[in-house]
Protein backbone atom coordinates (compact mmCIF):
# COMPACT_ATOMS: atom_id res chain seq x y z
CA UNK A 1 0.00 0.00 0.00
CA UNK A 2 0.95 3.46 -0.75
CA UNK A 3 2.39 5.61 2.25
CA UNK A 4 3.12 9.40 2.37
CA UNK A 5 3.88 11.68 4.97
CA UNK A 6 1.14 14.36 6.31
CA UNK A 7 2.83 17.57 7.74
CA UNK A 8 0.38 19.59 9.85
CA UNK A 9 1.69 23.03 11.25
CA UNK A 10 -0.14 23.91 14.60
CA UNK A 11 -1.43 27.17 15.15
CA UNK A 12 -4.06 28.21 12.69
CA UNK A 13 -4.44 24.52 11.22
CA UNK A 14 -5.33 22.38 13.94
CA UNK A 15 -6.42 24.80 16.48
CA UNK A 16 -6.99 28.67 16.76
CA UNK A 17 -4.13 29.79 18.98
CA UNK A 18 -3.57 32.96 17.43
CA UNK A 19 -6.29 34.77 19.25
CA UNK A 20 -4.40 33.78 22.36
CA UNK A 21 -1.00 34.84 20.86
CA UNK A 22 -2.86 37.81 20.00
CA UNK A 23 -4.42 38.73 23.32
CA UNK A 24 -0.75 38.47 25.10
CA UNK A 25 1.07 40.33 22.54
CA UNK A 26 -1.36 43.38 22.91
CA UNK A 27 -0.79 43.43 26.76
CA UNK A 28 3.23 43.13 26.43
CA UNK A 29 3.17 45.75 23.70
CA UNK A 30 0.55 47.97 25.72
CA UNK A 31 2.85 47.75 28.82
CA UNK A 32 5.46 49.18 27.33
CA UNK A 33 3.51 51.88 25.22
CA UNK A 34 3.11 50.38 22.10
CA UNK A 35 0.10 50.25 20.04
CA UNK A 36 -0.64 46.49 18.81
CA UNK A 37 -3.53 46.04 15.99
CA UNK A 38 -5.36 42.83 14.90
CA UNK A 39 -3.69 43.82 11.51
CA UNK A 40 -0.01 43.64 12.82
CA UNK A 41 -0.89 40.33 14.69
CA UNK A 42 -1.42 38.62 10.90
CA UNK A 43 1.75 39.46 10.60
CA UNK A 44 2.97 37.37 13.06
CA UNK A 45 1.76 34.14 11.76
CA UNK A 46 4.25 31.64 11.56
CA UNK A 47 7.11 33.79 13.02
CA UNK A 48 8.42 32.56 16.12
CA UNK A 49 8.22 34.43 19.35
CA UNK A 50 12.15 36.30 18.77
CA UNK A 51 11.08 37.18 15.21
CA UNK A 52 7.63 38.61 16.71
CA UNK A 53 9.28 40.90 19.40
CA UNK A 54 11.80 41.94 17.30
CA UNK A 55 8.76 43.35 14.73
CA UNK A 56 6.75 44.32 17.89
CA UNK A 57 9.81 46.80 18.63
CA UNK A 58 10.41 48.08 15.71
CA UNK A 59 6.76 49.37 15.03
CA UNK A 60 7.01 51.21 17.75
CA UNK A 61 10.29 52.67 17.46
CA UNK A 62 11.84 50.70 20.89
CA UNK A 63 15.19 50.13 21.56
CA UNK A 64 15.71 47.96 24.36
CA UNK A 65 18.75 45.82 26.36
CA UNK A 66 18.92 42.06 25.95
CA UNK A 67 18.10 41.16 28.92
CA UNK A 68 14.93 43.13 28.84
CA UNK A 69 14.54 41.60 25.65
CA UNK A 70 14.56 38.10 27.19
CA UNK A 71 12.48 39.59 30.11
CA UNK A 72 9.50 40.83 27.80
CA UNK A 73 9.54 37.29 25.42
CA UNK A 74 9.11 35.38 29.22
CA UNK A 75 6.56 37.84 30.25
CA UNK A 76 4.53 37.12 27.10
CA UNK A 77 4.82 33.55 27.26
CA UNK A 78 3.75 33.15 30.57
CA UNK A 79 0.50 35.26 29.76
CA UNK A 80 -0.28 33.05 26.77
CA UNK A 81 0.06 30.23 28.36
CA UNK A 82 -2.28 31.10 31.18
CA UNK A 83 -4.78 30.52 28.12
CA UNK A 84 -3.21 27.44 26.73
CA UNK A 85 -3.47 25.73 30.69
CA UNK A 86 -7.10 26.49 29.81
CA UNK A 87 -7.55 24.88 26.69
CA UNK A 88 -9.14 21.52 26.09
CA UNK A 89 -10.27 19.30 23.22
CA UNK A 90 -13.42 21.84 22.00
CA UNK A 91 -10.54 24.55 21.00
CA UNK A 92 -9.58 21.87 18.27
CA UNK A 93 -10.41 23.04 14.58
CA UNK A 94 -13.52 21.49 12.70
CA UNK A 95 -12.87 18.37 11.25
CA UNK A 96 -9.11 17.86 12.27
CA UNK A 97 -10.13 15.16 14.07
CA UNK A 98 -11.95 13.55 11.55
CA UNK A 99 -8.83 13.75 9.17
CA UNK A 100 -6.15 12.85 11.61
CA UNK A 101 -8.00 9.87 12.32
CA UNK A 102 -8.54 8.75 8.91
CA UNK A 103 -4.51 9.31 8.32
CA UNK A 104 -3.68 7.14 11.36
CA UNK A 105 -5.99 4.48 10.58
CA UNK A 106 -5.28 4.11 6.69
CA UNK A 107 -1.10 3.83 8.14
CA UNK A 108 -0.11 7.15 7.03
CA UNK A 109 2.67 9.10 8.39
CA UNK A 110 1.51 11.84 10.34
CA UNK A 111 3.86 14.41 12.20
CA UNK A 112 3.29 18.38 13.29
CA UNK A 113 6.12 21.13 11.34
CA UNK A 114 5.53 23.99 13.97
CA UNK A 115 7.13 26.93 15.15
CA UNK A 116 6.13 26.99 18.56
CA UNK A 117 8.21 25.99 21.46
CA UNK A 118 4.64 25.08 23.21
CA UNK A 119 3.58 22.54 20.46
CA UNK A 120 3.99 19.64 23.02
CA UNK A 121 1.65 21.03 25.80
CA UNK A 122 -0.96 22.21 23.52
CA UNK A 123 -1.67 18.96 21.71
CA UNK A 124 -1.65 17.63 25.61
CA UNK A 125 -4.06 19.97 26.42
CA UNK A 126 -6.42 18.94 23.49
CA UNK A 127 -5.47 15.30 23.85
CA UNK A 128 -4.28 14.58 20.01
CA UNK A 129 -0.66 14.09 21.05
CA UNK A 130 -1.13 10.52 19.89
CA UNK A 131 -2.45 10.82 16.57
CA UNK A 132 1.38 12.01 15.67
CA UNK A 133 4.32 9.96 15.06
CA UNK A 134 6.51 12.70 14.90
CA UNK A 135 6.69 15.89 16.36
CA UNK A 136 9.38 18.59 15.32
CA UNK A 137 8.53 22.79 16.69
CA UNK A 138 10.33 25.00 17.75
CA UNK A 139 13.13 23.74 19.71
CA UNK A 140 14.46 21.83 16.79
CA UNK A 141 15.04 23.60 14.22
CA UNK A 142 17.35 26.91 14.20
CA UNK A 143 15.94 28.17 10.17
CA UNK A 144 12.93 29.32 10.36
CA UNK A 145 10.07 28.88 8.02
CA UNK A 146 10.17 29.84 5.04
CA UNK A 147 13.24 28.00 5.58
CA UNK A 148 12.25 24.10 5.02
CA UNK A 149 14.23 22.79 7.62
CA UNK A 150 11.38 22.35 10.35
CA UNK A 151 9.28 20.16 7.12
CA UNK A 152 12.46 18.66 5.98
CA UNK A 153 12.88 17.22 9.72
CA UNK A 154 9.23 15.87 9.94
CA UNK A 155 10.19 14.22 6.59
CA UNK A 156 13.36 12.56 7.89
CA UNK A 157 11.14 11.42 11.23
CA UNK A 158 8.29 9.87 9.13
CA UNK A 159 10.72 7.76 6.95
CA UNK A 160 9.48 9.53 4.09
CA UNK A 161 11.33 11.52 0.83
CA UNK A 162 10.26 15.44 0.49
CA UNK A 163 8.36 14.66 -2.50
CA UNK A 164 6.05 11.93 -0.92
CA UNK A 165 4.96 14.59 2.00
CA UNK A 166 1.88 17.28 2.09
CA UNK A 167 1.87 19.80 4.42
CA UNK A 168 -1.24 21.61 5.76
CA UNK A 169 -0.28 25.70 6.59
CA UNK A 170 -2.10 28.26 7.49
CA UNK A 171 0.48 31.17 6.69
CA UNK A 172 2.22 32.58 4.23
CA UNK A 173 6.00 31.43 5.19
CA UNK A 174 4.54 28.10 6.02
CA UNK A 175 3.41 27.49 2.56
CA UNK A 176 6.80 29.08 1.04
CA UNK A 177 8.57 26.46 3.50
CA UNK A 178 6.68 23.59 1.83
CA UNK A 179 7.24 24.56 -1.96
CA UNK A 180 10.91 25.26 -0.57
CA UNK A 181 11.00 21.52 0.61
CA UNK A 182 9.58 19.98 -2.29
CA UNK A 183 6.65 18.95 -0.94
CA UNK A 184 2.87 19.35 -1.84
CA UNK A 185 1.40 22.54 0.05
CA UNK A 186 -2.46 22.63 1.14
CA UNK A 187 -3.12 25.83 2.21
CA UNK A 188 -5.76 26.46 4.87
CA UNK A 189 -7.52 30.02 5.18
CA UNK A 190 -8.33 32.61 2.26
CA UNK A 191 -7.14 31.72 -1.56
CA UNK A 192 -5.93 35.48 -2.26
CA UNK A 193 -3.54 35.06 1.23
CA UNK A 194 -2.34 31.85 0.46
CA UNK A 195 -2.37 31.83 -3.40
CA UNK A 196 1.34 29.85 -3.56
CA UNK A 197 -0.27 26.94 -2.59
CA UNK A 198 -0.86 23.96 -4.45
CA UNK A 199 -4.49 23.61 -2.92
CA UNK A 200 -6.27 25.82 -0.61
CA UNK A 201 -9.46 24.94 1.66
CA UNK A 202 -11.17 27.61 3.94
CA UNK A 203 -11.10 24.61 6.79
CA UNK A 204 -11.11 20.90 7.10
CA UNK A 205 -14.67 20.88 6.69
CA UNK A 206 -14.18 21.76 2.92
CA UNK A 207 -11.66 18.63 2.86
CA UNK A 208 -13.00 15.22 1.59
CA UNK A 209 -11.81 12.17 3.21
CA UNK A 210 -11.67 11.32 -1.37
CA UNK A 211 -9.37 14.18 -1.34
CA UNK A 212 -7.15 12.59 1.25
CA UNK A 213 -7.34 9.47 -0.78
CA UNK A 214 -6.30 10.69 -4.09
CA UNK A 215 -3.24 12.59 -2.03
CA UNK A 216 -2.11 9.03 -1.04
CA UNK A 217 -2.42 7.46 -4.36
CA UNK A 218 -0.64 10.19 -6.31
C1 LIG B 1 3.72 29.91 15.35
C2 LIG B 1 2.66 31.01 15.51
O1 LIG B 1 3.09 28.70 15.10
O2 LIG B 1 4.50 29.81 16.53
C3 LIG B 1 3.34 32.32 15.89
O3 LIG B 1 1.96 31.16 14.29
C4 LIG B 1 4.17 32.12 17.14
O4 LIG B 1 2.34 33.30 16.11
C5 LIG B 1 5.19 31.00 16.90
O5 LIG B 1 4.86 33.31 17.49
C6 LIG B 1 6.05 30.71 18.15
O6 LIG B 1 5.20 30.24 19.16
P1 LIG B 1 5.61 30.08 20.69
O7 LIG B 1 4.47 29.27 21.26
O8 LIG B 1 6.91 29.33 20.73
O9 LIG B 1 5.71 31.44 21.27
MG1 LIG C 1 0.19 28.47 11.65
Amino acid sequence: MNTKGFIFDLDGVIVDTAKYHFLAWKKLANSIDVDFTETQNEQLKGVSRVKSLEKILSWGNKTISEDEFMALMAKKNDDYLSYIDKMGESEILPDVPKILNHLNESNQGVALGSASKNARKILQKVNLISNFQAIVDGNDVSKAKPDPEVFLIGAKALNQKPENCIVFEDSVAGVQAANNANMISIGIGDKTVLSEADYVFKDFTEISIEFIEELIKK
